[in-house]
């Protein structure tokens, strides 16, 4: 199984386009040893020709001219995004489906009941997509033991529902359900390695631990650093756990919960660009690298 970092940067990216936070403005003027980064999207497939586009994110056009494995050109129009699967409904997550208009086909979209009730009402995106190449969606179903993807052969799928947050335009961004937001085992059905992708995690929750113990590899919610990160940076009021992150530092932060996995690959990704790790020479990076934790960058590429 291959796994394409297509976006490793959270909503915004980094730089963020209208963000002089001294990471941003520290990226621009390359003061600090830092990469750019797009925002939040995965590749995975196991023949490097089919492949399961996981969240489609706004910066997508750039993310398929950067990786010409999903361009395979054998016909006038073509593709080799054979299927899109959501995680949320988020922003960041979702609004590259517009720019798949021009699919030959109807789209083939993954996503949960929730997911699919805000994409045809605060944000509806399905609707509009069937005045072009039309969507087909397939529901994910929360408990069903593995799901596949069409025309991605040789991939299990598992969606293991996370706490966290339905977007503001979601008709229950109060009311939280099961389905908002989902975090993805992969299984390779050859090789059996495993990868658990969670972009979005408020908390390493019991029920959690038994997928992540079984995974080969971690690609967790990277956010932020601490809680009141941004704030302190001085851009906005949002705290990290209200927007349905769990920061990495501090008591019951992402790296302790991450020691218990002592087996596995541990890959941060969908980071803020506020957050102190993007900076290669910065403490907090030192810190990741003395425990083995790794941070996701837009190229990088996984085998398992
Ligand atoms: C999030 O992950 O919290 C959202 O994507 C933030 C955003 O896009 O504004
Ligand atoms: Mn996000
Ligand atoms: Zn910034």
């Amino acid at each position: 199984m291959q796994i394409l970092v297509l976006g490793s940067a959270a909503g915004g990216g980094f730089p963020q386009w209208n963000c002089n936070c001294e990471m941003c403005s520290g990226v621009r003027s390359q003061r600090i040893r830092a990469r750019p980064r797009s925002q939040s999207s995965i590749a995975v497939s196991r023949n490097g020709v089919d492949w399961a586009l996981i969240n489609a994110s706004p910066d997508i056009r750039q993310q398929l001219l950067a990786n010409p494995a999903l361009q395979p050109a054998r016909q006038k129009r073509d593709t080799g995004v054979r299927a899109v699967v959501l995680m949320d409904s988020q922003i960041d997550h979702t609004t590259g489906l517009l720019t798949l208009r021009e699919n030959q086909e109807p789209l083939q979209l993954y996503c949960t009941a929730m997911v699919h009730q805000d994409l045809t009402t605060g944000f509806p995106v399905i609707d509009m997509l069937q005045h072009y190449c039309g969507v087909e969606w397939h529901e994910i179903d929360l408990d069903a033991a593995k799901f596949s993807v069409r025309a991605v052969d040789g991939i299990g799928f598992r969606a293991v529902p996370l706490s966290s947050k339905a977007p503001p335009y979601s008709p229950h961004r109060n009311d939280p359900h099961p389905g908002d937001n989902i975090g993805l085992l992969m299984e390779d059905m050859e090789t059996g390695k495993t990868a658990f992708y969670a972009p979005g995690l408020a908390a390493v929750s019991e029920d959690l631990v038994p997928y992540m113990a079984s995974a080969d590899c971690l690609l967790v919610d990277g956010t932020c650093w601490t809680n009141d990160e941004m704030p302190q940076r001085g851009v906005g009021a949002k705290l990290s756990l209200d927007m349905g992150h769990l920061p990495q530092s501090g008591d019951g932060g992402m790296i302790e919960q991450l020691r218990r996995f002592d087996r596995q690959r541990k890959i941060l990704i969908h980071i803020n660009n506020t957050n102190p790790i993007l900076e290669e020479d910065s403490t907090a990076r030192a810190r990741l690298d003395a425990v083995g934790i790794e941070v996701a960058w837009d190229g990088m590429t996984l085998e398992l």
